[in-house]
């Protein structure tokens, strides 16, 4: 399947269901090597992460915690700027070593708004740990400590990532066909 119909746009094969594993097992490695001898806590932020979240924890062979939190600003395909409340965080995260897991960071300002939340909360530490990274569309200075793939400024879909909210349940991601 090299295109899909999402809705009313048209979307061509960028990421392949291989590609995607291989990126997420290389992370996997680098923060089961990171946090040896720690218990992290991976807070994922919904809708967009839950594929990710899911396979990247099934690579991770340390004792953790897994915790979902939501806090979203897009509608269509393009970021509106506007940052919604956090919702859904059920615990104490003081003194915790947090990893935040995203499905993609694009402006940054969404990842800005939640680490300033969290760092609120006194953490002991706070990494980002996003799927897929849009350097190019960067807005704002970001610590990513953890990115599986950078990819060029167009619009994607699948794997967790919407359009409108739909395509969410593509194994393999798409980009915009202009
Ligand atoms: P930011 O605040 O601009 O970094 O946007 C982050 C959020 O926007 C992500 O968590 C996604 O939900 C959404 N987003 C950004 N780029 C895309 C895209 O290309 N396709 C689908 N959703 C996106």
């Amino acid at each position: 399947m090299d295109t899909v119909t999402v809705k009313d746009k048209r979307f061509r094969l960028s990421i392949s269901a291989d590609e995607l594993h291989r990126a997420i097992g290389q992370v996997a490695a680098a923060i089961t090597a990171d946090y040896a001898g720690r218990r992290p806590l991976f807070l994922a932020v919904l809708n967009g992460s839950f594929m990710f979240a899911a396979d990247l924890l099934r690579l991770v062979p340390l004792p953790c915690e897994i915790a979902f939190v939501k806090l979203s600003s897009y509608a269509g395909t393009h970021t509106t700027g506007h940052v919604r409340q956090l919702i859904g965080l059920d615990r104490d995260i003081g003194g915790r070593d947090v990893i935040v897991v995203e499905d993609i960071v694009d402006t940054g300002l969404t990842m800005q708004h939640l680490l300033g939340r969290l760092q609120a909360m006194r953490p002991k530490s706070v990494s980002v740990c996003t799927l897929l990274l849009k350097p190019g569309k960067l807005q704002v200075p970001l610590d990513v400590r953890y990115a599986a793939l950078q990819i060029p400024n167009d619009f994607i879909v699948g794997y967790g990532l919407d359009y409108d909210g739909l395509g969410r349940n593509l194994p393999q991601i798409y980009t915009l066909v202009p």
